[in-house]
């Protein structure tokens, strides 16, 4: 039988010595590091010089008191990431045939998808108590970011892109709503036509926001453009920012189930709003989901009607039906 090759870095370098590295990469910081690892600074420093000894090229470089990593130091970080991540998915097969699910799913979702994924999140893990899960948070262009960076199992989205380097598949609708003051004049009004609000105030999210792209595309249909006064990062400060009066906005109808839209904020009822999106979960193509991140999506795909009913028990509709 052919004799494997095996690297130069696999004789020479330790698994440890790697891990060292990647969390020394991950966080640009050999203090952070330490840390992490429950290692004493010098040790940290000991492991990295054995290490650049063994490849022999710098792997970091200091600029004043920042670190940054070389060509070598972002190659190797992006080999041990592949490294760790087969063997993490190695492990898990081999608790998945010992008839158990463990491990981790590292999961990225847009910001508004907050407002529903732990709840999904919950209900997965009651049936799977032994895996930990990795959560992070952050608008449609970052999330973009990370997937081409391959730095998560699974995406939650609500516009994916459409090449063929990633799989999506819809999970759920995502109504976007319009949302005034309660003491708007047209508060109570039926079928307002958007040219009506044009000339409204308008409070948007931030760029690379995928409620944004999708706000936007609505207006440039009826031929507007909304008048913006106000740029914000975060769907809590336009609800409050519309409540105190300074303008109108579009937000998902899942931002506000938690508190509703009772109290200062009012849906109008807009020809053409909702705005029903998909929420949509997915991945790279190319790289096979691990044993867990499979188990997610199968229960997200089994269980999101059964949820989606419930939640719109809890208010959806009510919020559907005051806008249509
Ligand atoms: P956002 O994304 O939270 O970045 O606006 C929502 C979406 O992707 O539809």
């Amino acid at each position: 039988m052919e004799k494997p090759i095996i690297p130069k870095l696999i004789r020479h370098a330790s698994l440890r010595q790697l891990q060292v590295f990647e969390a020394i990469a991950r966080h640009l910081s050999f203090t952070r590091a330490a840390d992490e690892l429950h290692l004493a600074q010098p040790t940290v420093s000991a492991q990295i010089k054995n290490l650049t000894d063994v490849i022999g090229l710098p792997l970091f470089e200091q600029v004043g008191k920042k670190i940054y990593l070389t060509d070598a130091g972002r190659k190797l970080h992006r080999a041990c990431r592949d490294v760790f991540g087969a063997l993490g998915n190695f492990e898990m097969e081999a608790a998945d045939l010992k008839g158990l699910k463990q491990g981790n799913l590292r999961l990225a979702v847009v910001t508004t998808a907050k407002y529903f994924v732990p709840r999904l999140l919950g209900a997965f893990l009651e049936g799977y108590p032994q895996i930990d899960v990795a959560l992070k948070v952050t608008n449609r262009e970052r999330l973009l970011e990370r997937m081409v960076e391959n730095l998560d199992d699974l995406y939650v989205i609500g516009q994916p892109p459409t090449d063929a380097h990633f799989y999506f598949e819809p999970f759920m609708r995502n109504p976007l709503v319009m949302i005034a003051p309660t003491r708007h004049p047209l508060a109570n009004a039926q079928h307002i036509e958007l040219r009506q609000l044009a000339a409204e105030p308008f409070i948007m999210r931030e760029p690379g926001s995928g409620t944004r792209l999708a706000v936007e595309r609505q207006f440039e249909r009826s031929g507007l453009k909304p008048q913006i006064r106000m740029e914000l990062g975060s769907n809590e400060a336009i609800k409050q920012v519309v409540a105190a009066g300074l303008g109108i906005a579009v937000v998902s109808a899942h931002t506000l189930l938690a508190d509703g839209a009772s109290g200062d904020i009012t849906v109008l009822n807009v020809d053409g709003f909702p705005v029903y999106w998909d929420w949509q979960i997915g991945r790279l193509s190319e790289k096979q989901p691990s044993v867990v991140a499979q188990a997610f999506l199968e229960f997200i795909t089994s269980e999101s009607a059964e949820l989606i009913k419930a939640e719109r028990s809890a208010g959806a509709d009510q919020l559907h039906a005051a806008s249509q």
